[in-house]
């Protein structure tokens, strides 16, 4: 059973999804005198090291925030890297996603400013890994959790959803991706604690662990502590914990 041997891992209560913010690429960049876009660069090893690591703890859901609906406030040049980037990643790694059974979805605004070409290729590749049954990776990409929810909010007024109908099962039934579970970790490093806009709806209850190291850096073990931190947290979805509610002290 994957994830077994990895030490101070509990194979029983591996995150069945896990979300995170690869942030920190600039900096990583900028401190070795290097340009923000040789950070970027540097940050394709740390995400499929990253997903190797999430196949390895047998993690059924992976989801990583590569570029938000605010980035193109970036400077010009920087967002036309990360768009032919964003293209040769998925060009580069896809057949091999697909032969290790990991099924790629993305998650965001399909608007003009992303390019027909780099859209057409997401098709493809969802298309292309769609059998896959290891692990479901999500890269999202022109996501902004906001934007997520109005375009939600605009689907179910289309469809003539009369409001004191609607219930949280019926929103989550329009996000961008209705099968997606919430992540129960959230990862962002860099030491930036912030959310930035990221799955806004879906991260109410996640355990959020911000590990100090610029994302070309990460790696596989940098997620296997996370996981361990997350292990070590308590979670009560706004319960209380058992042991509380059968008189323990109170607090
Ligand atoms: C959020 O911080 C971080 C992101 C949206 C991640 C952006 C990541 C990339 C552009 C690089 C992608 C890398 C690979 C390897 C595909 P923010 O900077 O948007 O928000 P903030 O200003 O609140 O920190």
């Amino acid at each position: 059973m994957p994830g077994v041997n990895i030490p101070g891992i509990d194979p029983s209560r591996i995150p069945n999804h896990i979300a995170c913010v690869m942030d920190g690429n600039g900096r990583w960049a900028q401190r070795r005198g290097l340009k923000r876009t040789d950070g970027h660069a540097a940050g394709e090893e740390a995400l499929f090291d990253a997903v190797e690591g999430a196949l390895d703890l047998g993690v059924k859901w992976f989801t990583v925030y590569a570029f938000s609906t605010e980035n193109w406030k970036r400077p010009a040049d920087e967002v036309r890297y990360l768009m032919g980037f964003n293209e040769r990643i998925l060009r580069g790694h896809r057949d091999d996603m697909a032969s290790r059974g990991v099924r790629m979805r993305f998650a965001g605004r399909r608007d003009w400013r992303v390019p027909k070409r780099l859209l057409r290729l997401m098709d493809e590749t969802v298309e292309m890994t769609s059998h896959g049954r290891t692990m479901t990776f999500t890269i999202a990409f022109n996501y902004g959790g906001r934007a997520e929810i109005i375009d939600a909010v605009r689907a179910m007024v289309d469809d003539g959803w009369q409001g004191d109908k609607i219930t949280e099962k019926t929103l989550r039934r329009y996000l961008y991706d209705p099968e997606m579970p919430d992540p129960d970790l959230m990862v962002r490093t860099s030491g930036e604690h912030r959310i930035s806009n990221f799955l806004l709806w879906e991260l109410a209850y996640s355990e959020l662990v911000f590990p100090d190291v610029l994302w070309p850096d990460f790696r596989r073990e940098h997620l296997f502590e996370a996981v361990r931190e997350y292990q070590a947290r308590e979670r009560r979805f706004g319960g209380v914990d058992p042991g509380d509610a059968a008189g323990g002290p109170p607090g």
